[in-house]
């Protein structure tokens, strides 16, 4: 295992909500690599109190932020670089949300107002929080900024619904912020699409362990949990990968590029 991957890093992780969340394990990686950061999430998601047992693990602070809010983003980053002494050199988007999938809207059927703070709340946050962390000119030169996707962005997965449309969204905010922070102050900024992974937000989408079971048997190397993209994002925060911006990076076990595994073909073999 490396050691100290993240010495001397300071950053800011969002969406931890319980021990399964993908932004949870990211935490106590990034502890263990010797970063120092903010835990926040949604002013909500803190009632359910859980975040301040991953606090007290990780020697930090939580300050609620809704990432919707530009106001509350402003704050999060003034009282976080007072916390941590200094800018940040990683922040973490691990954010989504559909009020449609939530309440079993079909694709022909999405509420608008619905389908719009799904796309606020999982994409144009992501742009939310970079607007003003320019603004603020709060990140130090060679820093990274990760958000968390899902292949739906470029296939259809009928249940994936609005979310689908907001990956794309999300991953579209990654390249046009990668740019322009590239250029200004070499920060780079890319998307992890992740497999299907046992989250709240994952298993709240209907047919979640039909498309689990389903990718678990496409990729050669299985699903790739969420510690193993834990220790993705790390090694994107570290600088053994400075000059990789604008990706959107397959965390999937290789199912992306697999057409068909022998398990699929096995299970449809006496099929005419
Ligand atoms: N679980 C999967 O199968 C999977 C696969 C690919 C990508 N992802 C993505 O990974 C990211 C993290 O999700 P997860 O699977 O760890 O689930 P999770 O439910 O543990 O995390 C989602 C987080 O978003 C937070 N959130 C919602 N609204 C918010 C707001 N307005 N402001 C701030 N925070 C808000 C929630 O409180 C929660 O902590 C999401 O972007 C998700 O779409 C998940």
């Amino acid at each position: 295992m490396p050691e100290n991957l993240l010495k001397g890093k300071k950053g800011i992780i969002t969406g931890a909500l319980d021990e399964n969340s993908i932004a949870w394990k990211t935490a106590l990686k990034a502890k263990e690599q010797g970063a120092k950061f903010v835990l926040t999430n949604a002013p909500i998601a803190m009632r359910m109190g859980a975040i301040n047992e991953l606090a007290k693990e990780c020697d930090t602070i939580v300050i609620p932020a809704d990432a919707t809010s530009v106001e509350d983003l402003e704050k999060l980053y003034d009282e976080a670089k007072e916390y941590l002494g200094g800018n940040f050199d990683f922040l973490l988007h691990s954010i989504g949300m559909s009020p449609n999938i939530r309440k079993g809207r079909a694709y022909g059927d999405l509420n608008y107002d619905w389908a719009m703070k799904s796309y606020d709340v999982s994409a144009v946050s992501f742009h939310k929080m970079m607007q003003v962390a320019e603004k603020k000119d709060i990140m130090n030169e060679w820093g990274s900024i990760v958000g968390l996707s899902y292949i739906a962005a470029q296939r259809v997965f009928p249940f994936y619904t609005d979310m689908a449309d907001a990956k794309a969204l999300l991953e579209s905010i990654a390249r046009g912020f990668g740019y322009r922070f590239g250029k200004s102050k070499k920060v780079r900024v890319n998307t992890i699409s992740q497999s299907p992974t046992v989250t709240t937000a994952g298993s709240g989408i209907g047919g979640f362990d039909a498309f689990y079971n389903f990718a678990d048997s496409v990729s050669p190397l299985g699903n790739a949990s969420a510690e193993a993209c834990a220790e993705y994002i790390v090694s994107l925060f570290s600088d053994f990968t400075r000059m990789v911006t604008m990706q959107n990076l397959y965390h999937d076990g290789g199912y992306s590029n697999t057409g068909i595994s022998e398990e699929i073909m096995e299970k449809f073999s006496d099929k005419k």
